[in-house]
């Protein structure tokens, strides 16, 4: 276990209740992610490398078990608090990016900012993230259904770090980028991590993982 960790779950069950029957996608999930480290979630295709993620941004409640980030207990926790999280310490990159169509690639990195400051972005934090994942400004004018899956994962990746959280929760962020872009966003990654940002990465692919110092085994929803 990690000396100072960032996020703590404890017997953590996620049940999803379906017509055919309940899916557990967690099961009793014990674990720690310290402040600053660099972690690779590995496992088959169903193995709930994506549940376990959305539970560690908060983004669902546990059925059953406790999740605390910063030593907090998320029960604990009511709506505007959680939100305050999600918007201020946890960036998160969707396996399926999440952008919003009607906002053209800009203004979908400018919405978590907007949400944080209130005013929109003066210093150009946004055209500067856009142009270091590769998006121009031309480009930036798009909205996401008029961009490829590469570009589109690339203004995922910008709109994640807006707000340079200090929790970056990655599912496949290469996934749809050649070799040469995954490297380039893997750099990217190392350097958030060098400056003691805490990286979690889901990824199929041993070279992404590569790049973190600690590789978690997921197995039909248990943690090895
Ligand atoms: N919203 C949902 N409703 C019902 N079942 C779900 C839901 N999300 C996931 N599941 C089920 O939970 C299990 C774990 O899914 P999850 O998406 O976490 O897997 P994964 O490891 O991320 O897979 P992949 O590598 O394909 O992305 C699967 O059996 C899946 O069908
Ligand atoms: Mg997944």
């Amino acid at each position: 276990m990690p000396e100072d960790p960032i996020i703590e779950l404890f017997e953590v069950t996620k049940v999803y209740p379906l017509p055919a029957g309940d899916v557990i996608a967690l099961d009793r999930v014990s674990m720690a992610i310290g402040d600053g480290e660099f972690v690779a979630i590995m496992g088959p295709s169903g193995s709930g490398k994506s549940t376990l993620l959305n539970q560690l941004g908060c983004l669902d409640r546990p059925t059953s078990g406790n999740l605390l980030i910063g030593g907090r207990n998320t029960r604990e926790m009511n709506d505007r608090e959680l939100t305050s999280l999600r918007l201020n310490t946890i960036g998160y990159i969707f396996q399926r990016f999440n952008l919003i169509s009607l906002l053209s690639a800009y203004e979908n990195v400018e919405f978590p900012y907007l949400m944080k400051h209130r005013r929109p972005d003066g210093s150009g934090r946004v055209a500067t993230l856009l142009s270091q994942v590769g998006i121009d400004s031309a480009m930036a004018k798009h909205k996401p259904p008029e961009l490829s899956g590469g570009q589109q994962q690339r203004v995922a990746i910008a709109r994640a770090l807006v707000n340079d959280p200090q929790i970056l929760l990655c599912d496949e962020p290469t996934g749809n980028l050649d070799s040469v872009t995954g490297q380039q966003i893997m750099e990217m990654l190392t350097g958030l991590n060098r400056k003691g940002r805490t990286i979690v990465v889901v990824t199929h692919d041993p070279g992404v993982a590569r790049y973190a110092r600690r590789i978690i085994t997921v197995r039909d929803g248990r943690v090895a």
